[in-house]
């Protein structure tokens, strides 16, 4: 079994990828700057851990070491994510060649390219990287994660309120889904510098899904329409973050809400 380095196998989607690797047999070691001990949330029994800085450099040549593919899971939030999309994934790509790492497998985002939203033009480069690099790359890119929708609407929290962007469609994805298809990614499906887009199972409406969270969770608040403003807003109104024909056969937003109750 190749030896799997699942690179951010800590955040939220690394560590589906790392359970997921780990379940069917790899020999899997995650790179974070993080590591969790090991009654942690985000500790994968069976998985090592290799504290790593892909921004600085730190610890990435141990990370590495002996490893057939990787899987880059990274993230930065705010003024973080130029960084480790650009600088760290530059680090990243060179030592993982330099160490005869032979394959990779990028998680990115459905409807980035063209869009001039900071944070998607950052994943665009950091895509670049890897298909410049001497990595046979594959490139996975998803719509919004359950979790994700869910964090939008609660950010209406402090107001007592769910957010919901008017004129927005979401087709929501279980990370669980998302892990098996860039594991099978990592054993070779795919084509050398192909790009593979992945969605929920279904596609709806903003309010319709604050509507399944409102009743799954028992809450009270009320449902706030809001205009998303800036490229982010009209990337999601020109339904650039769907990719209805390639659904997946997954857990669709009410059962992955049912699941978490
Ligand atoms: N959210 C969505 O709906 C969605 C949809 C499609 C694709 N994506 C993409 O999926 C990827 C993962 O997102 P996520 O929400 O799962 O991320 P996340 O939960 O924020 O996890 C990020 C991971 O990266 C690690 N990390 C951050 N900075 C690092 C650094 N400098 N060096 C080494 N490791 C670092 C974090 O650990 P430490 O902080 O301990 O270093 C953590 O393990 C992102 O690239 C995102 O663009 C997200």
């Amino acid at each position: 079994m190749p030896r799997v380095l699942v690179v951010g196998g800590t955040g939220l989607a690394g560590r589906a990828v790392t359970e997921e690797a780990v379940e069917r047999g790899h020999e899997v070691v995650v790179a974070a700057r993080r590591v969790p001990d090991d009654d942690a949330e985000a500790y994968v029994p069976g998985a090592a851990y290799v504290t790593t800085d892909l921004v600085t450099g730190a610890g990435l040549e141990e990370a590495v070491d002996g490893v057939d593919v990787l899987i880059d899971t990274s993230n930065g939030l705010g003024k973080q994510a130029a960084n480790v999309f650009a600088t760290g994934t530059q680090n990243l790509v060179h030592t993982a060649a330099r160490f005869g790492v032979h394959r990779a497998v990028l998680l990115s985002i459905v409807g980035i390219e063209g869009s001039s939203y900071g944070y998607y033009r950052a994943k665009a480069a950091q895509e670049r990287a890897y298909l410049d690099s001497a990595l046979d790359t594959r490139i996975v890119r998803a719509t919004q994660f359950h979790d994700f929708v869910t964090a939008i609407f609660d950010r209406g929290r402090p107001v007592g309120a769910l957010l919901s962007p008017t004129g927005t469609r979401f087709q929501p994805i279980a990370v669980a889904d998302v892990a098996r298809v860039l594991v099978d990614a990592a054993e070779g499906a795919g084509e050398r510098d192909g790009v593979l887009h992945i969605g929920g199972p279904r596609v709806e409406s903003a309010r319709a899904l604050a509507e399944q969270w409102k009743r799954a969770s028992g809450s009270r608040r009320y449902i706030l329409p809001i205009r998303l403003g800036g490229p982010l807003g009209s990337t999601w109104r020109a339904g650039r973050n769907l990719a209805p024909e390639h659904a997946v056969d997954g857990a669709p937003y009410a059962t992955w809400l049912d699941s978490r109750a």
